[in-house]
């Protein structure tokens, strides 16, 4: 009785752990993928969008690392059908959404989607309250490979049941689904959110400016400087398999070249979710070189998985410090100054000691070879003084290895 109640508990703990792993595992490193929202909001149909998976795949995104490929809010009708099911827009998506969901499959892509925990989505769409496994059913059913689950018209819910909830529902299916939890902080969700979800959202939403807000139809969105400085203090709580999200990215979408190399630098910095979110049916040469720099996105992607620091400040530079696989490490100088400078900086002056990674690094003891990961060229070591032009609203990055 006694040994079959141990290969009880054995199995049982075996099963745990795998269930463990296997969320971890849907996001060993941060996803990585393209959004309809930043740039096209709900005006979205199954031409366009074809249209953009096939630039997709051409332009070199997917070659990059980029995988998933997910619809925002607006691909709905505005009424679920007599028996409750959800149902692509039919003016939008006029071959239904299994096609549309092949179709991305058929280029090598993943397929992900969009809803809310409320009783509508922002855009005033049928949410998901109270019909979350039947959803998740659908969604499986169509091959939806990732979920981002907002968080608009949930007067009176609980957030942490609500995506408890669908959580379980998406695990239901069988299939594995990405869980993007999108309700924008409010509710702490990277203390709690690491057994529902691969990566929450940790802050509003973003707008296309690096510094100054701009207000459009009664609505201020944040800045690119506006998220950064509220991630800092919420770091410990990113690793593989569960992602602190500071929005999708604004890249190509009218900030200067600076600023949107600054923006993408400083997401890779923060281990965040690589969510594009441009025209990429007109993709600039400047825009696709920031987005498909691989060294830059090696860093993002690295496995340790390890968040980056804002580490030491000095005349309006900030100095961001990612550790890397192998006591590598990621250093991004960002010039939020107001004017251009040049860098004039000595290693050797400053420990680096970060008791969260627990990472020492005395300069003195050990010299780095240095790597501009922007211009591609190797800068000799740190025992020199660092010298570098660097604009304002722009960063000059480099990897340190030993
Ligand atoms: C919220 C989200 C955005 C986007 C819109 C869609 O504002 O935070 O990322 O999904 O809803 O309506």
């Amino acid at each position: 009785m006694r040994r079959l109640l141990l290969i009880v508990l054995l199995l049982a703990m075996a099963g745990l752990h795998t269930f463990a792993q296997d969320n971890t595992m849907l996001a060993p490193t941060p996803p990585m993928g393209w959004n309809s929202w930043n740039i096209f909001q709900t005006n979205i149909n199954e031409p366009l969008l074809k249209q953009m998976v096939d630039s997709y795949v051409s332009s070199g995104m997917k070659d990059a690392g980029y995988t998933y490929f997910v619809l925002d809010d607006g691909w709905m009708a505005m009424e679920r059908d007599k028996n409750g099911q959800l149902v692509a827009d039919p003016k939008k998506f006029p071959n239904g959404m299994k096609e549309f969901a092949d179709y991305v499959h058929s280029k090598g892509l993943k397929f992900g989607i969009y809803n809310c925990a409320g009783t509508k989505t922002c855009a005033g769409y049928p949410g998901t309250r109270g019909h979350e496994y039947e959803d998740a059913r659908l969604y499986a059913s169509w091959g939806v490979d990732y979920l981002k689950f907002d968080w608009c018209y949930a007067e009176g819910m609980n957030a942490r049941e609500a995506y408890k909830v669908m959580s379980q529902a998406l695990k239901a299916t069988g299939r594995p689904i990405v869980f993007s939890l999108c309700e924008w902080g409010s509710h702490r969700p990277w203390v709690w959110g690491k057994d529902d979800g691969q990566l929450w959202r940790t802050t509003g939403d973003i707008g296309p400016y690096f510094d100054k807000p701009v207000t459009k139809n009664g609505w201020t969105p944040l800045t690119v400087l506006n998220i950064l400085d509220r991630q800092d203090s919420i770091r410990q709580y990113a690793g593989p398999g569960h992602w602190n999200d500071p929005d999708m990215l604004e890249v190509g979408n009218g900030m200067t070249v600076n600023e949107d190399r600054a923006h993408f630098s400083l997401w890779c910095m923060l281990a965040a979710p690589l969510m594009a979110g441009n025209d990429l049916g007109k993709l600039s040469e400047q825009t696709k070189n920031i987005l498909t720099n691989k060294e830059v996105i090696a860093v993002d992607q690295d496995a340790l998985g390890i968040e980056g620091f804002r580490y030491y400040a000095f005349d309006g530079i900030e100095i961001w410090v990612k550790p890397l696989t192998g006591g590598d490490l990621a250093v991004c100088f960002l010039n939020r100054s107001g004017r251009a400078q040049t860098l004039n900086y000595d290693w050797t002056a400053h420990l680096i000691n970060d008791t969260t990674s627990k990472t020492s690094v005395d300069f003195t003891q050990t010299t780095f070879k240095i790597r501009n990961l922007w211009s591609k060229k190797d800068l000799g070591t740190t025992q020199k003084v660092f010298k570098q032009p660097i604009p304002n609203y722009d960063v000059v990055m480099v990897k340190l290895s030993k």
